[in-house]
């Protein structure tokens, strides 16, 4: 059974059509990325996908289970069952530590101490950040926080792990640090992973990406090759897609070498 089915979503914001009737399906393990110009609707898709925004029309399938169905405290204990959101931001809070941070799904779910400590030790060695559990976010480097945040967003083992421009705020180091980490939750852990990006580097990570245009789905390509390949096939898509293509090139454009 897929993990997300997505059935002819839209958005319509004050009669503008921000996403049109946009249908895929997300297998369980798969690493798929979103790409498209700025003000094409990926985070408003992924968004409505997180169920922290209402699509207009269409249907939401987390295996079989429409999140759009249930009550509002089911939904919002659905959200924190089953997903694990990673923003540009980090939206960690600033003032606690980094392990008062992480714990949050779990103490929100009222887990108990031990499988807490437990899961704890687990995702910051799995994350190379266990030296630093007790240290205040607001103390970190751009990096550091964008590992504090993913490993928040794995703890509870979530079905689907939403990534909206993870490594926006990061430089070029950092950047293939965090898509290194999500390759590798892929890889080892088969976690589902969804993520947005405008950046063709950071989007040779996935293993398929979707590419929207003015709302709709225009495309999809596959990984096949390897990375480097990948690459250039993505580079061609936008190619195709048009638009600005100061969009797409970022900082760590010049610098990449697989
Ligand atoms: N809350 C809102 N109210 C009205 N319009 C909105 C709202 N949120 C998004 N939009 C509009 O929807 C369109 C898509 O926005 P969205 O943020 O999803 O694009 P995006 O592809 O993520 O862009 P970017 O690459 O710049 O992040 C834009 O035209 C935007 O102005
Ligand atoms: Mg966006």
């Amino acid at each position: 059974m897929s993990t997300l089915r997505v059935n002819k979503i839209s958005k319509i914001y004050e009669k503008h059509p921000v996403l049109d009737r946009i249908s895929f399906s997300i297998e369980s393990g798969e690493f798929v990325g979103i790409m498209g110009p700025s003000g094409s609707g990926k985070s408003t898709l992924l968004r409505s996908l997180g169920t922290l925004d209402h699509p207009t029309n269409g249907e939401v399938w987390m295996k079989d289970e429409n999140p759009f169905e249930l009550q509002q405290k089911d939904l919002a204990r659905f959200r924190r069952k089953k997903l694990g959101f990673v923003f540009q931001q980090f939206d960690l809070l600033d003032t606690l530590t980094v392990e008062e941070n992480i714990l949050l799904p779990l103490i929100l779910n009222k887990d108990d101490i031990p499988f807490m400590k437990q899961r704890l030790q687990e995702v910051t060695t799995e994350l190379g950040i266990e030296k630093l559990v007790k240290m205040r976010i607001d103390s970190l480097s751009g990096g550091q926080k964008q590992k504090t945040a993913i490993a928040r967003a794995i703890i509870h083992h979530p079905e689907l792990l939403l990534a909206d421009e993870p490594t926006g705020s990061l430089d070029s180091r950092a950047s293939h640090e965090i898509m290194e980490i999500f390759y590798s939750l892929h890889k080892q852990n088969k976690t589902t992973i969804l993520l947005v990006t405008h950046d063709p580097v950071i989007a040779s990570y996935c293993d398929r990406l979707l590419f929207l245009k003015d709302g709709r789905l225009y495309n999809e390509i596959y990984k096949g090759g390897n990375q480097k390949e990948f690459f250039q096939k993505i580079v061609d898509m936008l190619a195709l897609l048009g638009g600005d293509r100061r969009d797409f090139y970022t900082v760590n454009f010049p610098k990449y070498d697989p």
